[in-house]
């Protein structure tokens, strides 16, 4: 019976994920703990700080379990002694240097966690793969835990499949939980605990290795869908049809299904190109090199994607982008999140200030702080030719600009009062819609000129 938890890392997954755990878990007791103290000092909101992440609904599953059986701490080596089951929830990015680097998935921080387990840990003890990891990760994780004298161990793979932005509804309703494990009694036990808010159909078993590629898989699958969409984007464009339509049509079938086939300026976010290549480096790594190719096509086209539209504003805007003000809508990878990592918008905005704009930036959600640390080098290390500020309210953005330019989903861009926002740009003027999120007929009706993606120009 387990009673104490302790889970490693207070990320995007291990804060949302442990505060859902406990809600629904009142027997429970849970710690969360990590290494960085800014970070736990904003999960217990100390010192007016807010929450180290934006996600809708997670303050008030906060409210209900903090203190009560949810706490955050640095005391990473107490929380391993006292707990019976320890999520491993830390950071997994791909390596940047050294054999893999560009591919592989960089175990430092996994590796470092397990030798802290190994340590601390105290008589039988359930350690729980939740980091997104390369296949057979468990092997290794069991060669550093059987250090240990004082515990022994059993290990499983839990891997998580909430989206950020919809982390809460994810947690409480998922789609499926996944258990992989050897030990039939060791998956029971952690299934036993997600059986108390998720219903038993809903709860998947495997063995370990099936649990750690099925998340490498989902994320796979997901960024195809985005990729073949855009890629029928291009030729939307190209041939007169329209992607929105395409995409009612081929949605319908429930073969292909409706979700997750929204045209954009590319996916970001943390883990989908982390996880491809990381799939990629599995394929080489076993002489599939097919297989390696038929997934790095997903990549190459993502990064075309992104491309596309810096190259295609800056010939729309007559060659040059010198002495044009852009107001950029949107700097976050989706909306409902205030997550840049990976963000199609940096590698566009760092595109257009290499080609001299001035760039007047608004997101709701990430600061300014972050926009400065991820603008002020261009992609070849040097610095930023442009110039960029965050702007206050869509209004001041869009004051002189020359052109707006929508790069993520917020639902504040779907209705915007295009009579003002012209008015206050230097004519002529235009929209590029990254996104097929505002009502750019009525732009249109206040004579701007628009770009659609996937809007085929042609009739
Ligand atoms: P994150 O960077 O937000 O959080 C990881 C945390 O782990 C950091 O706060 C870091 O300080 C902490 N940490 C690292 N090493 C530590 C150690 N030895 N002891 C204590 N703390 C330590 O990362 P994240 O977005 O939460 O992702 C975590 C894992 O979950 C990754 O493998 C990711 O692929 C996977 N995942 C992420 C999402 C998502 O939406 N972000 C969804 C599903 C799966
Ligand atoms: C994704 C997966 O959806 C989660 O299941 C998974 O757990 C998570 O990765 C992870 O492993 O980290 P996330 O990256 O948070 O979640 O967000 P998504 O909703 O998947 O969006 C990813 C990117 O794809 C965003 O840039 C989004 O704008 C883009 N996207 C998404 C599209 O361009 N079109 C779509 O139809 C959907």
């Amino acid at each position: 019976m387990v009673s104490k938890i302790c889970c490693i890392g207070a990320g995007y997954v291990g804060g949302p994920s442990m505060a859902v755990m406990a809600d629904s878990s009142p027997g429970v007791d849970i710690e969360v703990v990590d290494v960085d103290q800014q970070r736990i000092d904003a999960w217990n909101n100390l010192n007016g700080a807010s929450l180290p992440i934006y996600e809708p609904g997670l303050q008030q599953v906060l409210d209900r379990v903090r203190g009560h059986n949810l706490y955050f701490s640095t005391d990473v080596a107490g929380a391993i002694r006292r707990a019976d089951m320890v999520f491993l929830s830390v950071n997994t990015p791909t390596k940047h240097r050294g054999h893999g680097a560009g591919a592989a998935a960089d175990l430092t921080f996994i590796e470092k966690a397990a030798r802290q387990i190994a340590d601390s840990a105290q008589g039988a003890t359930i350690v729980v793969e939740r980091s997104t990891l390369p296949v057979r990760t468990a092997d290794g994780l069991r060669r550093i835990l059987d250090c240990s004298t004082n515990a022994r161990f059993e290990i499983l793979s839990n891997p998580e499949f909430m989206a950020e932005g919809t982390a809460i509804d994810d947690l409480q309703n998922p789609d499926r939980v996944l258990v992989g494990g050897q030990c039939d009694a060791t998956v029971n036990a952690l299934a036993g605990i997600y059986a108390n808010w998720v219903p038993s159909s809903r709860i998947i078993t495997t063995n370990l290795w099936s649990a750690e590629l099925a998340k490498l898989t989902a994320n796979a699958f997901l960024a195809q869908r985005i990729s073949s969409i855009n890629a029928i984007a291009g030729i939307c464009e190209a041939t007169g049809a329209d992607v929105e339509e395409v995409r009612r049509a081929i949605g319908a079938d429930r073969r292909i299904g409706a979700e997750f086939l929204k045209s954009g300026p590319g996916f970001g976010g943390s883990c989908f190109k982390k996880d491809l290549l990381n799939l990629i480096y599995l394929a080489e790594h076993y002489g599939l090199d097919e297989v390696a190719r038929y997934w790095r096509m997903v990549l190459d086209l993502n990064g075309w994607s992104q491309k596309r539209i810096s190259q295609m504003i800056v010939k729309t805007l007559f060659g040059t982008l010198r002495d044009k003000r852009i107001a950029v809508l949107g700097f976050a990878f989706k909306a409902d999140t205030n997550d840049t990592r990976e963000s199609p918008a940096i590698g566009i905005c760092r595109d257009l200030l290499h080609d001299g704009a001035s760039l007047s930036i608004h997101d709701p959600r990430v600061d300014d702080g972050a926009m400065r640390s991820l603008l002020s080098m261009s992609d070849d290390g040097l610095p930023a030719v442009g110039g960029f500020e965050k702007a206050a309210s869509v209004e001041t953005a869009c004051d002189g600009a020359d052109a707006v330019l929508i790069l993520t989903d917020w639902h504040q861009y779907k209705q915007l009062d295009w009579a003002d926002l012209a008015s206050r740009m230097r004519q002529p003027g235009w929209v590029f819609d990254a996104r097929r999120g505002t009502n750019l007929a009525e732009a249109e009706s206040h004579g701007l000129d628009t770009w659609q993606i996937g809007r085929g120009g042609l009739n």
